[in-house]
């Protein structure tokens, strides 16, 4: 089987993985500052925050926005589930708004109409990569006094043209208070499992920090004292001084992740390069839709998603034939688990409902060769020519 999704691994990345293993820390030490270092950079946001993978990332990140019982957090109903859950971690109540039915992110007029008094924070998902209209969005945010965290689990590597005309990278969080990426083996680039939070902010910085590790602070300047006998100017003295959990990554995954940034932009052209071959081998099936990239966005292509009616036909004919095709996402508010305890139904989200019927996932990474790409066109062409 052609996987959908698979990660790319370099003998760089398996000798540095290697060094690791013979230094002296496996975890909480250099490199995971190395790696932070270096996707702050990439992305031009002043901190990142490496943490055990995008779930924690999200849930670190609600956490450090004080999201909490009583408040409302918005998404896009196409997504993971973690996009959500990470509100329903923090005792808030997870909704959702529907999508744009051209790049299947959150529209952000949809997202104005779910507002109520108690929403708290906005949670658009860059979906495949494409990014959303973070301008409107933000936007909406300001005039509501609305915290962002942009989930571009997807979108490592992707950008967008801010109201100047300047091209921002998502992660930069130009138009949101934390944006936070995944590192599991089918994004863009991998750490096993990981991700890391991105923002500007210091006070957030700290707070993420905090968490990610069991809410202990060992800064000196910061303590608030423990009545007990022992110095806070010892070297071994800490205070745990909130909740926190042990979302830590370790040196070896901050090891490769730091490798594979050194070929991050390669990566992303070889994925465009696919993108680019199927749209335009693709592209005039009518009965297909090819993904489309806004002219003010610059797609790192983490999936290749047509619609189509003859989807489920397709699709198992591909998969038949050792294609990896695949349908995603099932809308979240569709999940059992969202339709017990907050009463979703079918019909909700009719856009993203109706996407879901549609969308296929082609095979979408760095490792897939000419062969294999031409002979999943010619497949997706020959299925259409019989029906
Ligand atoms: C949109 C989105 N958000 C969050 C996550 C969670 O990331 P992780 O699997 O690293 O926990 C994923 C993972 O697939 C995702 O696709």
């Amino acid at each position: 089987m052609i996987p959908y999704g698979k990660q790319h691994i370099s003998d760089p990345d398996i000798q540095a993985v290697i060094d690791v293993l013979k230094s002296e820390f496996l975890t909480t030490g250099p490199n995971v500052e190395v790696f932070e270092r270096k996707v702050a950079q990439y992305c031009g946001a002043k901190h990142g925050i490496a943490v055990s993978n995008g779930t924690a990332a999200l849930h670190v990140a609600a956490l450090a926005l004080g999201i909490g019982e009583g408040h409302h957090g918005i998404t896009s109903p196409n997504t993971f589930v973690a996009s959500a859950n990470c509100l329903a971690y923090c005792r808030a109540e997870p909704d959702f708004a529907d999508i744009d039915h051209e790049i299947y992110c959150v529209d952000p007029s949809e997202l104005e109409r779910r507002i109520t008094s108690r929403t708290k924070v906005l949670i658009p998902v860059h979906f495949a990569g494409h990014p959303c209209d973070m301008k409107a969005i933000w936007e909406i945010a300001e005039k509501h006094h609305l915290f962002v965290i942009e989930d571009a689990a997807h979108a490592l590597g992707s950008a967008y043209q801010d109201k100047t005309g300047d091209w921002v990278k998502v992660g930069s969080c130009t138009h949101s208070h934390l944006t936070t990426f995944s590192f599991h083996p089918v994004k863009t680039i991998t750490t096993g499992e990981g991700g890391m939070i991105m923002t500007n902010d210091d006070e957030l910085d700290r707070k993420c920090r905090l968490i990610r590790n069991h809410g202990i602070e060992r800064e000196s300047s910061l303590f608030k004292g423990i009545p007990l006998k022992g110095g806070s100017d010892e070297p071994w003295y800490y205070e745990m001084q909130d909740l926190g959990f042990n979302y830590r990554l370790t040196d070896i995954q901050c090891a490769l992740g730091s490798n594979q940034m050194n070929r991050l932009d390669e990566i992303i052209e070889k994925r465009r390069s696919l993108w680019r071959k199927y749209n335009q081998a693709l592209k005039d099936i009518d009965k297909l839709t090819v993904p489309a990239e806004r002219d003010w966005a610059f797609s790192a292509w983490h999936l290749y998603v047509a619609t189509t009616v003859h989807r489920n036909d397709l699709l198992k004919e591909l998969r038949q034939s050792g294609i990896g095709a695949h349908a995603m996402y099932i809308p979240v508010h569709l999940q059992p688990w969202y339709r017990r305890n907050f009463g979703f139904k079918v019909g909700d989200f009719p856009v993203s409902e109706s996407y879901f019927d549609k969308c296929l996932v082609l095979p979408l990474h760095p490792d897939i060769t000419e062969d294999e790409q031409e002979f999943i066109i010619e497949s997706v062409k020959q299925f259409f020519r019989k029906i």
